[in-house]
């Protein structure tokens, strides 16, 4: 029997994540979480917004699924690193956010740390019980979202409604307006390189459009392991679960005789700047990745409450990192306060755009 934590549990992946605890009957949801949304009789624990490390504390959960968005999402998953219970991290801007310190946590630790992001959690997989050093470098790949093959003048007027419209994906807004300007690969680079341990330079991102591949880790004697799947997020959260027994779900298998074609191209990093900045702020370390974050998180909100055009979204994320010092957080008190001053860089930002 394993107790779970499902913490998030009224949003996208929380609700897939709730039907797959319900169909397991060796998974036991002993507490659950959302940010605002009743969720009495959830399970035997429930709370709403707060500290929700109370609640962990109480509920001493074998397996914490963070299934929260943003920066809300750390105390949780520091709890869970920290003490070794095995975190299921859907919560990429946490691990983006806190990097070293949640690195140091989980050392002390010594729990699991099992990604839920589909592509990492395919990474994880391809990469499994194999050396570092044979790894030539790790491919993430990215749909390209909605607006796909645009020109930054086609991006001028987008709404939020064009913005929520993605074409493999049903997922929250904020992560769906992320793959619109491809901030989320560029999380998930990030977030790539503090799971795994591979340098930047050893991470690349493609697009491919069908969401099949999730991830393809290429090593030093030419070959690359692939994993595909339908997009479904129930095969992550199913796996991170249910790890290692990799459970049945009811995601039905690739159809190869009704034929399957795999495209591939390079990003325009020109007209989604965002994945660059990501790894500018990725490569130039200290708490670059919790400003990229964190900005990105106030545009993203001022986008979708109607304050910021889309293509307004990079350039306050642009210059709340050239004015922010970057310098590393010390400990929890000090990304804290790196978060907070990034939020009123970037709420000035949206406020003149
Ligand atoms: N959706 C996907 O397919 C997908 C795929 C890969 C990774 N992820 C990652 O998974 C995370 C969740 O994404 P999602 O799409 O499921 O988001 P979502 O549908 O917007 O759900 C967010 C959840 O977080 C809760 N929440 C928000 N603020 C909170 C706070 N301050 N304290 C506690 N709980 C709070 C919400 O509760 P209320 O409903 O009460 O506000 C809700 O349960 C994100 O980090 C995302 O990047 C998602």
């Amino acid at each position: 029997m394993k107790r779970v934590a499902l913490i998030g549990a009224t949003g996208s992946i929380g609700k897939q994540a709730l039907e797959i605890i319900g169909a397991h009957p060796e998974l036991e949801l002993v507490a659950a979480a959302s940010g605002s949304q009743d969720i009495d009789g959830l399970a035997p624990l429930t709370q709403v917004g707060g500290d929700l490390t109370e609640l962990l504390e109480q509920a001493q959960p074998d397996v914490v699924l963070n299934a929260v968005v943003g920066f809300a999402g750390l105390p949780a998953t520091l709890w869970a690193l920290e003490r070794g219970v095995t975190l299921a991290l859907a919560n990429k801007e946490s691990l983006v956010a806190a990097g070293d310190l949640a690195l140091s946590a989980r050392e002390r630790g010594g729990g699991l740390l099992l990604p839920v992001d589909s592509e990492h959690s395919a990474a994880f997989q391809c990469l499994e019980g194999r050396a570092l050093e044979t790894v030539e470098s790790l491919v993430l790949t990215a749909s390209g979202g909605p607006f796909r093959g645009r020109t930054r003048e086609e991006l001028e007027g987008v709404t939020r409604a064009d913005a929520l419209a993605h074409p493999t994906w049903q997922m929250g807004p904020k992560i769906t307006v992320d793959s619109a300007t491809l901030a989320n690969k560029g999380l998930e680079l990030i977030e790539a390189h503090f799971l795994f341990g591979v340098p930047y330079e050893q991470i690349e991102v493609v697009i491919h459009p069908s969401s099949i591949v999730h991830s393809l880790v290429r090593f030093r004697d030419g070959a690359a392991l692939a994993h595909l799947g339908y997009p479904d997020m129930s095969v992550p959260i199913s796996f991170a679960l249910t790890y290692p027994e990799r459970a049945a779900t009811d995601v039905p298998q690739l159809d190869l005789a009704a034929g399957l074609t795999l495209e591939f191209a390079a990003p325009d990093v020109e007209t989604f700047p965002l994945l660059a900045l990501a790894r500018g702020a990725g490569e130039a370390g200290g708490t670059h990745p919790a400003v990229f974050n964190a900005a990105n998180e106030v545009a993203v909100a001022a986008f979708l409450e109607g304050r910021l055009p889309f293509l307004g979204i990079a350039e306050v994320v642009e210059a709340t990192l050239a004015a922010a010092d970057g310098a590393p957080a010390r400990d929890l008190a000090e990304l804290v306060e790196a978060d907070s001053d990034a939020r009123r860089l970037a709420s000035e930002g949206v406020l003149v755009s």
